[in-house]
């Protein structure tokens, strides 16, 4: 379980008075093992910075992060993070970007093995000795996503992955990724600007204030891992709910 209890943060200010930045909380969070959290909230609300903090890009936050029952941190926990710029080392080509996440010494044919079984998955094995300069937007989504989970991660955090996605390929994208992450089922934190997404991905749903963003509601995704989804009129129902929220400026509608 990851245990996020009281957590806010600040940016130390540049501005002449000196007064830091508060971007982020207080927030707290217990999400179980299993869950995929879709986080949405409004452009500046901190979504990027929980993502950084608990990846440990940035430090310096108040309150507490443990993942099972230990405080969370890259030296002891496996931690996938797919940044809002998909975060591929230029000079290496897909198959050594993917190779980059293990750590773990494993059996070279085990690991092959492993990498053509993902990238397979992700239609993407044919793309493999490229470099990251001659793939498309979506191909290198494809590949973050691939190199996250052949970590097998315990943690996976993703910012935006689908965003360069035109709609079709959004979908489909997102099945594959239900898809490959059943198997290693890592709770995951899923940032998406898209009510859409959000309701594709999550089986849990966080919506977030305005900035310095605090959680303002979680729904429990009835049609998690459904299929044709946008067809129910569940899915007509749970949107126009979370359309009302964002209407009524990230606030939940105290009259209902
Ligand atoms: N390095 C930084 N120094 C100072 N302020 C920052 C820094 N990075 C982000 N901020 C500010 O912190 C707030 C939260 O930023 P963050 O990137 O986490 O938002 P976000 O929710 O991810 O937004 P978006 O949906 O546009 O990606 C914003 O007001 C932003 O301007
Ligand atoms: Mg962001």
């Amino acid at each position: 379980m990851l245990e996020i209890k009281e957590v806010s943060f600040k940016y130390s200010s540049r501005d002449k008075a000196g007064n830091d930045f508060p971007a982020l909380g207080p927030i707290s969070l217990n999400i179980e093992s299993k869950d995929i959290y879709a986080v949405i909230g409004p452009s500046g609300c901190g979504k990027s910075t929980l993502l950084h903090l608990l990846s440990g890009v940035i430090n310096g936050h108040a309150g507490e992060i443990l993942l099972d029952g230990k405080q969370l941190s890259p030296k002891r926990h496996s931690i996938g993070f797919i940044p809002q710029s998909y975060g591929l080392l230029p000079w290496k080509t897909v198959e050594k970007n993917c190779l980059l996440s293990l750590k773990i010494k494993g059996e070279k044919a085990e690991l092959n093995k492993k990498i053509t079984s993902v990238l397979t998955r992700l239609n993407i094995l044919d793309l493999k000795d490229r470099y990251p300069k001659e793939l498309s937007g979506g191909q290198k989504q494809r590949v973050a996503i691939a190199r996250a989970l052949i970590m097998n991660p315990d943690l996976l955090l993703m910012d935006e992955p689908f965003s360069a996605l035109d709609a079709l390929t959004r979908e489909e994208a997102q099945s594959l990724f239900i898809e490959v992450w059943e198997e290693y089922k890592p709770i995951t934190i899923f940032v998406t600007h898209n009510i859409d997404e959000a309701i594709a991905i999550g089986n849990k749903i966080l919506i977030m204030s305005e900035g310095p963003g605090k959680v303002i509601e979680i729904i429990n995704n009835p049609l998690f891992n459904q299929k044709d989804i946008r067809e129910k009129e569940e899915y007509f129902k749970l949107s126009t709910y979370i359309r009302s929220i964002i209407k009524n400026g990230w606030r939940v509608n105290s009259h209902e």
